[in-house]
């Protein structure tokens, strides 16, 4: 009876680490993913705080930040009066075909079709442009 506990708590001990490593693994995969398809992002856009916007505004501190608060970027009245606030769910409209969420506005993207490169973008995004801690 001992045996057969301690053998299942052995087990259980395995299957978690098992489910952390590949949570990691995934983590990892993603990340290097996302970094990979915001190529198709970096002509128009920066991520690092301070740095000039390009054709797009600068997406330092994305996450959470409102649409069209960039300072100094002239945004189109559409995303400027569009009242949304940026994070994962909206992000993931938003790239899914920016027309479609937001009409009018002038992100000349068609979108990224596959919801597992948003996610992989997403993920990237919100580690890479997260303030950091001095
Ligand atoms: C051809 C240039 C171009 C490309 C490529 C592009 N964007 Fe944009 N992006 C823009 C422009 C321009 C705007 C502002 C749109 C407006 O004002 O209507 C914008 C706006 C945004 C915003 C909202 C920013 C804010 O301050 O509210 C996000 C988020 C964003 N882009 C992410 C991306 C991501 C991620 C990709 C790549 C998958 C991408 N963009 C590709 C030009 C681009």
């Amino acid at each position: 009876m001992l045996r057969a506990l301690s053998s299942a708590v052995t087990l259980s001990i395995l299957l978690v680490g098992q489910v952390f490593a590949a949570d990691a693994a995934t983590t990892e995969a993603q990340l290097k993913r996302g970094r990979l398809l915001f190529t198709q992002c970096q002509a128009c856009h920066q991520v690092k705080p301070g740095a000039p916007s390009l054709l797009g505004p600068n997406l330092a501190g994305i996450m959470g930040r409102k649409a069209a608060s960039a300072p100094g970027f002239k945004y189109s009245s559409a995303l400027a009066k569009s009242g949304l606030t940026w994070n994962v769910a909206t992000l993931d409209k938003w790239l899914a075909r920016p027309s479609t969420l937001v009409p009018g506005n002038t992100m000349a993207f068609a979108g990224l079709p596959k919801a597992e490169d948003r996610a992989a973008v997403i993920a990237w995004l919100a580690a890479e442009t997260a303030p950091k801690k001095k």
